[in-house]
């Protein structure tokens, strides 16, 4: 059954959210063969990978699990430890014995996103899509602007997305300009799609997208136009 508005989980900081996040994940691929499944990097995501390399271990959805690529930096060497997939694959996916043949990712260079083209071509849509938040409201590198419509392609990262990533990076000057995403469209297709916000600094950009104006000037708002959506907040992002 689908169901039109998020619904809308709140937690505690910390191990309640990640818990939280570990099992909505969970119960949304139970009794799924071989999921399809997109992933998020940053900070908002670590204890529930933390939790589902742990505690969800031996489920048996990680027997033929799919990860696809939700966004990568284009330019950096194939393996570099910044990639978003390399990243993936320390906090999860080598914990829980996802083969490389699995793992759906973006390339280094500029036609690097053929792979992910032909598995979205071929499958048409994700099972589950989790995702964080940026603090302008991007989704994966969809930046403000990014039109509801879209698909995979190469971006210009914002210059607030840059300040924001610094700290991975070792400087403003060091982070990438330009990388791969999957399109709010490619996402707004997924079966079930799963919102992961923590902390104050999400409160105002979380605020804006469950109740200002749908737009593509707030990417996050495509969300209020899908169906099967949870979004898991803390009691910071909820501005408690
Ligand atoms: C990056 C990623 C996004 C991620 C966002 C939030 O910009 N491209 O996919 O959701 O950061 O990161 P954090 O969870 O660290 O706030």
């Amino acid at each position: 059954m689908s169901d039109p508005k998020p619904k809308l989980i709140e937690t505690a900081a910390g191990d309640d959210f990640a818990e939280t996040a570990a099992r909505v994940f969970a119960d949304s691929l139970r009794g799924i063969e071989s999921p399809l499944v997109i992933l998020p990097t940053g900070n908002t995501p670590l204890g529930m990978y933390r939790c589902l390399r742990t505690r969800y271990k031996d489920e048996p959805f990680w027997k033929n699990f799919r990860y696809l690529a939700l966004d990568d930096y284009i330019g950096l060497p194939v393996g570099d430890e910044r990639c978003f997939h390399s990243w993936v694959a320390r906090e999860l996916l080598d914990h829980v014995g996802v083969p490389a043949a699995n793992r759906i990712v973006f390339g280094s260079v500029d036609d690097g996103a053929e792979g992910v083209k032909s598995c979205l071509a071929a499958c048409g849509s994700a099972d589950l899509a989790v995702l964080g938040l940026g603090e302008n409201g991007h989704l994966g590198f969809n930046e403000p602007g990014s039109a509801f419509d879209s698909t995979v392609r190469a971006v210009d990262l914002a210059p607030g997305t840059v300040a924001a990533n610094a700290a991975y990076w070792g400087g403003e000057d060091r982070v990438p300009r330009r990388a791969f995403t999957l399109g709010l469209r490619d996402i707004a297709r997924s079966k079930r799609t799963i919102l992961l916000v923590a902390g104050t600094r999400k409160a105002a950009i979380l605020k804006a997208t469950l109740e200002g104006p749908v737009s593509p000037e707030v990417p996050s708002t495509v969300l209020r136009t899908m169906n099967n959506v949870t979004i898991v907040a803390d009691e910071g992002a909820m501005g408690r």
